[in-house]
C-alpha cells in the first residue's frame, strides 16, 4: 500500500518540504507499526526543516507523534492494535540518567521522526497517551511538556506552593504553566505581548509582567516573590538568562531549555555561586519520565492548549507561522 511522508530532501528549507509517496512499512519482530494521528511543532524540528539543523537527505522531520497502533511485531507483549500512543524524543533513553548513547538517536533528526502516516519503531520508543486527550492534544507533549515537566519535577522537585517562572508563551513554557498550577505552585509569567498575557492570565498564572515594558523583569520577579522564586525555566539564553538569575531565590533552581534570544550569556559568575543557585542543562527527558508525566496528566486532567491546527500537506506553512511567534502554547499537524 501507499502511503504519504514528508522527506527532508537537500537543501532543505522550510519552502521545500513537500509530501512523498512511500511504501507502506512492514512491522517487524519487537517493533511496532504506528498509524500517527498528528504532529506538533518545535523550535527543534523548526531548526532541523529549515536547514539550520543538518540531517541526512531523506530524513523524515518531527520529533512529536500521537496515534495509535495498527501491528506489532514478534516478541512485542506491552502493546496490542488499537492502542493509543506516543512517541519519545529520545528513542534509546528509557531511564536513569542521561548518557551519550542514552541520547544519540534523536527522533525526527538521527533517526526518522513523526510526519508521516506510518512508522515502524522499537516498542520501547512510546509511551501510551493520556486517557482524556485528542491525538492532537496528546501529540504536544513528547518534547514541549516532557522537558517542562522533567525541570520542574524530576530535577526540581517541585511542590504544592513553591514559587516559578515561566518565559513567554511558547509550547514548553505554557506546559510548564500548567503542570506548575496543577501541582499547586504560584506562577509568574512573562510575555512581549499584553493580549498574550491575558490569556496566561485565564490559564491560571498569578503574577503577569510584560518582558518588554519592563526590561529589568527578573528583578521585578525577586521584589514581587520577596526574595526570588524557586524555579526558573530560561527559554531565552543570551536574551533571558541575567534576568533569570537575578529572578531565582538563594539556593533556587534555573532550568537551561532555550535560546530563542542567543547563544552566548554574559552573567555575573559571583551571583551565581553567591545565591547557591542549581543551573541545570535540560535536554528532554526519558521514556520513563514521559510514562509518570502522561500520569500526572490523567490525574491532572490537565488540557494542552493548541494554537493552530494546520494539515501534513501544509507543515512548511505550519514552520511559516511559527516563525511569525503569534502563537501562543502549541501549533499541531493532523496527519
Ligand atoms: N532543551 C530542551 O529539551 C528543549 C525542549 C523544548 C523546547 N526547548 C527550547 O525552548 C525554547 C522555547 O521552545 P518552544 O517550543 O516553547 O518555542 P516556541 O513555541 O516557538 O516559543 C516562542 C515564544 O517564546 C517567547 N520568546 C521568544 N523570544 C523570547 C525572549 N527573548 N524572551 C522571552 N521569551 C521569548 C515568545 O513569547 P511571547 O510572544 O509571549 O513573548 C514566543 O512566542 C526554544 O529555544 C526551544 O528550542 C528546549
Amino acid at each position: 500500500m501507499i502511503v504519504k511522508t514528508i522527506e527532508i530532501k537537500k537543501p532543505g528549507g522550510i519552502e521545500n518540504l513537500s509530501l512523498t509517496d512511500i511504501e507502506q512499512p512492514q512491522v517487524v519482530p519487537g517493533k511496532v507499526l504506528v498509524r500517527w494521528r498528528a504532529t506538533s511543532l518545535n523550535f527543534h524540528d523548526y531548526l532541523v526543516a529549515s536547514g539550520l539543523l543538518p540531517v541526512a537527505n531523506g530524513r523524515v522531520p518531527m520529533s512529536d507523534g500521537a496515534g495509535e497502533v495498527v501491528a506489532v511485531g514478534e516478541g512485542v507483549t506491552q502493546w496490542r492494535p488499537g492502542d493509543k500512543v506516543m512517541s519519545v524524543f529520545f528513542p534509546n533513553w528509557l531511564d536513569g540518567r542521561p548518557s551519550l548513547e542514552k541520547m544519540s538517536a534523536i527522533l525526527g533528526e538521527t533517526v526518522d521522526g513523526c510526519a508521516s502516516e506510518y512508522t515502524c519503531l522499537p516498542a520501547n520508543a512510546l509511551t501510551a497517551m493520556p486517557d482524556h486527550l485528542e491525538f492532537t492534544e496528546a501529540a504536544t507533549l513528547p518534547c514541549a511538556a516532557l522537558t517542562a515537566w522533567r525541570a520542574l519535577v524530576e530535577e526540581g522537585g517541585l511542590k504544592a506552593g513553591d514559587t516559578v517562572l515561566i518565559e513567554g508563551t511558547g509550547g514548553m513554557s505554557i506546559a510548564a504553566l500548567q503542570i506548575a498550577k496543577a501541582s499547586g505552585a504560584f506562577v509568574f509569567a512573562t510575555s512581549s505581548s499584553d493580549h498574550k498575557l491575558e490569556q496566561l492570565k485565564a490559564l491560571g498564572a498569578d503574577e503577569l509582567i510584560n518582558y518588554r515594558e519592563d526590561p529589568k523583569w527578573g528583578k521585578t520577579v525577586n521584589r514581587l516573590s520577596s526574595g526570588g522564586v524557586d524555579h526558573v525555566l530560561d527559554v531565552g539564553g543570551e536574551a533571558t538568562l541575567s534576568q533569570s538569575v537575578a529572578a531565582a531565590r538563594i539556593d533556587g533552581n534555573v532550568s537551561l531549555i532555550g535560546v530563542l534570544g542567543g547563544f552566548k550569556a554574559r552573567i555575573s559568575l559571583p551571583t551565581i555561586f553567591q545565591k547557591n543557585l542549581h543551573i541545570t542543562g535540560i535536554a528532554v527527558g526519558s521514556q520513563k519520565m514521559q510514562s509518570d508525566m502522561v500520569s500526572a496528566y490523567n490525574a491532572s486532567g490537565i488540557k494542552p492548549v493548541i494554537d493552530q491546527s494546520f494539515g501534513l500537506s501544509e507543515l512548511g506553512e505550519a514552520f511559516q507561522y511559527q516563525e511569525l511567534g503569534e502563537h501562543f502554547g502549541k501549533i499541531v499537524v493532523e496527519i
